[in-house]
């Protein structure tokens, strides 16, 4: 399809209507980006769970409390940022009548990457946060590491500084209760960092059809 165009309003509708990959024909709804239509500062995600698929907006499952909480300890009020996903609709595979989370293949990442692209040109923000791996490797590629990277900031092709850190689903999955704590830590102290906005900002080429 050729990039979507228009308003962030305009561009929401349409991406109710998307069909581009097969992910639409079983999801209840596509997850669109919510936030001020102009926010300085853009969270984005990786896809949404069963209660964003139910409710139409993103972080507002168990990961978005974790979210939110962690949020509030780096004194950033979710009602400032544009939150968004990598991907905007729900994956999942049936386990009798339940419906699991499954990752989004590469192929679907990359066709909703030009959503991705489409917000970020509408909104315009200065600072991009990606939480989780997905949302790092669509901006910084599939090379990007987060355990080596993380906290760090690093300014895409269109002047758009930009970091990673955990995904909050991720500390909530943490294997034991250090880790749990410890990946929690990091990603307060990086929310802190991406408030406090760039020092050092390394150069980074990003090249075909990244988001960025
Ligand atoms: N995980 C995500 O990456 N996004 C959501 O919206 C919810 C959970």
């Amino acid at each position: 399809m050729s990039p979507p165009q228009g308003s962030l309003k305009e561009l929401r509708d349409l991406a109710l209507r998307c069909h581009d990959c097969p992910l639409w024909k079983h999801a209840t709804q596509t997850v669109f980006g919510k936030g001020p239509a102009h926010a300085p500062m853009m969270l984005v995600g990786e896809q949404p769970g069963l209660q964003e698929d139910a409710s139409g907006e993103p972080f507002v499952g168990p990961a978005g409390a974790l979210l939110d909480r962690a949020l509030h300890e780096a004194g950033l009020d979710r009602a400032h940022v544009y939150i968004t996903n990598a991907v905007k609709h729900f994956k999942y595979e049936l386990r009798g009548k339940r419906r699991l989370h499954k990752r989004a293949n590469a192929a679907e990442q990359a066709i909703c990457r030009e959503w991705l692209a489409a917000e970020l040109r509408e909104v315009r923000p200065q600072r991009v946060l990606a939480l989780g791996a997905m949302a790092a490797q669509a901006f910084f590629g599939t090379s990007f590491q987060l355990t080596m990277s993380h906290g760090r900031w690093l300014r895409l092709s269109g002047g758009i500084d930009a970091m990673a850190t955990w995904h909050p689903s991720s500390v909530l999955r943490s294997i034991n209760r250090d880790t749990h704590d410890h990946r929690y830590q990091q990603l307060v102290d990086d929310l802190r960092a991406f408030m406090a906005g760039p020092e050092h900002v390394h150069a980074v080429s990003v090249v075909g059809r990244r988001a960025g």
